[in-house]
């Protein structure tokens, strides 16, 4: 592995990295075991898109994450998890156990006709089956399409579809703290009209589910007549590993595809590098597999450097709000990856509940997902990492597949709020809206990303004119990141956040058009707009302004209905937090709605509003803002 140690090893790194980008690639690429070696590293063009890595390469990324472990760490823990509930005993499952787990139900895939390049979808909660399950299909050449387990029977059966699975694995039910979820008939509702040849259930849980006979099956039943031995099937570099949903500026989430060969290199290279991780550490990240941060990070980047990795089932504040550090102390965390709003909450919990336990095991804390305020960082790094852990606050996205600008672990001066410097291999620039390259220091712009890097997402599944246009065709030979940030006199990179209508709540990527979309179906609701506001745990929450059809008799009960609807057909995850009910939307005179304005006014501000002259009608703009007083 290319393997920065030193300051100078990352300033050697990044500028080989800039001058011979596919020289730099290849080196790292060698690390790893290819069933053949590519002819050539990089075809790539940015027009249609066309990216490849690694051109003509065959491999394994399961052979690669297991495998070529066995000889050395196959007794190793790959990995420990921790129930949800504390007086559960906790589960440790080694490389070699591991092997033998996916081997068995990538053969019960197998048996159920799941074969290369088909699509398979999982709903499930955070169990070890759902790793064993994802990896299962790597191992056949099978495309997983994991899906977070707090979305809708609706939103799920739109998955489904869109990426034409037609098998489902899942469990009985899901345990969140004090709530139990159940999986198996979100799953039955959201397919009772697809045509489904099978559902595979774990039962994690033991409540009874209604199991459709020749359609439903028990995995560990399942199991009994699948052998522990598979042939990993040899993959081209390019062939489609996974699809993942994410919410864009439209109403329709879109499957970000991700391949073989560089996503592996890159989720390597940057979990190494980033984490420092040293062989024996035990690194923990809170975030759930069903986002790109757990497949990226909790799965195939730690496995793929033989880590292990803790996986949490429950919730950072149940049974208390100790439960991060009674599980740092009880297993040794050296390495602790989570996310702004996590922070936020246990620091709103006070520092009492740390203060019993040791966390002198760790070495190494982290951050993702949403930009992280001062208070934030300084609490995180004082109060857990007593100021000897470095902070990483590492940019990224689901459609980058991995780590993009982050400090290196006791390599890269940190700097609060700060996500600091790109990776060697990553060539971020900011543009001004028409497109002119912003050079030097103290610049603020749109972030994007001049070069192409291995994990880069290939297309949107079955929709690949969208790729192009929402991250190809903004800037002609970049890619468009969608965020907005600024650059200091070190070169030093800040995340200032969205510059789309993709809100950012609790770390979950939201489209407003989503949560409007769902408002609307409210049988009284005529039309809404929903836009983002500073909140002080979830970094950002979702504020709807909704016209009524006729005004509402009772708003409570219409704010509750409209709640009902979004949690029916999105999930609880774009529940609004607040709304407020409008007679008319300050629209310009072509007919688009000025978010702008509404933005302010949900941040609470009614005199600042900017030019209001362009507006087709001004006056709804005063009405708004005295309803929202009176709401306060
Ligand atoms: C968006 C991507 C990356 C995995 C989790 C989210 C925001 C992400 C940071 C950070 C400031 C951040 C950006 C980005 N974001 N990390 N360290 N600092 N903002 O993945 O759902 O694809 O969301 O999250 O706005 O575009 P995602």
């Amino acid at each position: 592995m290319y393997h920065i140690k030193t300051w100078e090893d990352y300033l050697t790194a990044y500028e080989h990295s800039v001058a011979h980008p596919e020289a730099f690639w290849e080196e790292i690429a060698t690390n790893f075991y290819w069933r053949k070696k590519w002819t050539l590293p990089l075809e790539c063009n940015f027009e249609q898109p066309s990216i490849k890595w690694f051109v003509n390469g065959k491999l394994n990324i399961v052979e690669n994450c297991i495998d070529r472990h066995l000889q050395h760490y196959a007794q190793q823990p790959a990995i420990i998890w921790e129930p949800n509930n504390p007086d559960d005993a906790h589960r440790v499952i080694s490389y070699a156990q591991l092997h033998e787990a996916v081997s068995r139900f990538a053969n019960v895939l197998k048996m159920h006709g799941v074969y290369k390049g088909d699509r398979v979808c999982l709903y499930m909660p955070m169990a070890p089956e759902l790793a064993i399950a994802m990896l299962a299909c790597a191992r056949i050449g099978a495309v997983h399409s994991v899906v977070f387990g707090g979305f809708s029977a609706q939103a799920l059966s739109e998955r489904i579809q869109d990426a034409g699975c037609k098998v489902v694995v899942t469990t009985d039910s899901g345990l969140r703290g004090g709530r139990e979820i159940p999986m198996k008939e979100i799953v039955d509702e959201a397919i009772s009209n697809l045509d489904i040849n099978h559902v595979i259930v774990y039962k994690r849980t033991g409540k009874p589910v209604l199991m459709k006979s020749g359609r439903d099956v028990w995995w560990h039943e399942a199991e009994l007549h699948a052998q522990a031995v598979c042939d990993a099937e040899e993959m081209d570099a390019e062939d489609m590993l996974f699809v993942l949903y994410t919410s864009g500026s439209t109403g329709k989430p879109k499957g970000v595809v991700h391949t073989t060969g560089g996503y592996m290199v890159f989720t390597a290279y940057t979990f190494q590098n980033v984490f420092q991780y040293k062989p024996g550490d035990v690194y923990w990240c809170t975030a759930d597999i069903g986002w790109i941060t757990g497949h990226s990070y909790m799965l195939y980047g730690p496995l793929l450097n033989a880590a292990t990795v803790l996986m949490f089932e429950g919730l950072p504040v149940w049974p208390h709000p100790d439960r991060c550090w009674r599980i740092i102390e009880k297993h040794k965390v050296n390495i602790f990856y989570t996310a702004p709003t996590a922070i936020r909450s246990l620091m709103a919990e006070g520092d009492e509940w740390i203060k019993p336990y040791s966390l002198e095991s760790l070495r190494v804390i982290g951050s993702v997902g949403e930009p992280i305020n001062h208070e934030a960082w300084e609490w995180f790094y004082q109060h857990v990492g007593k100021e000897n852990c470095p902070l990483v606050d590492t940019w990224w996205q689901t459609e980058t597949g991995g780590i993009m600008i982050s400090p290196l672990a006791h390599i890269t001066p940190l700097k609060p709020s700060y996500a600091s410097l790109p990776l060697p291999g990553v060539q971020p620039v900011l543009l001004d809206p028409d497109g002119k390259l912003l050079t030097g220091a103290d610049v603020e712009g749109l972030l994007c990303i001049r070069f192409p890097w291995p994990s880069m997402l290939r297309t949107t599944y079955g929709d690949h004119e969208r790729c192009r246009q929402n991250y190809f065709a903004t800037f002609a030979g970049m890619y468009f990141t969608g965020d907005g940030a600024r650059r200091d006199q070190n070169g030093y990179y800040r995340i200032i956040g969205r510059v789309d209508d993709v809100i950012n709540v609790s770390g979950h990527r939201i489209g407003t058009a989503e949560v409007e979309d769902a408002i609307n179906e409210h049988e009284n609701v005529v039309e809404s707009a929903v836009v983002g506001y500073p909140h002080a745990i979830k970094g950002q929450g979702i504020y709807a302004y909704v016209i009524c059809n006729h005004s509402p008799e009772d708003e409570s009960l219409t704010r509750k209905e409209i709640t009902d609807v979004v949690v029916r057909i999105i999930g609880p995850i774009a529940k609004p937090d607040k709304i407020q009910f409008v007679t008319g939307l300050p629209k310009t005179r072509s007919g688009k709605i000025m978010r702008r304005i509404l933005r302010k006014i949900a941040e609470g501000e009614t005199t600042h509003l900017g030019d209001i002259s362009t507006l087709l009608d001004p006056s709804v703009v005063e009405d708004i803002c005295k309803e929202n007083k009176r709401m306060m």
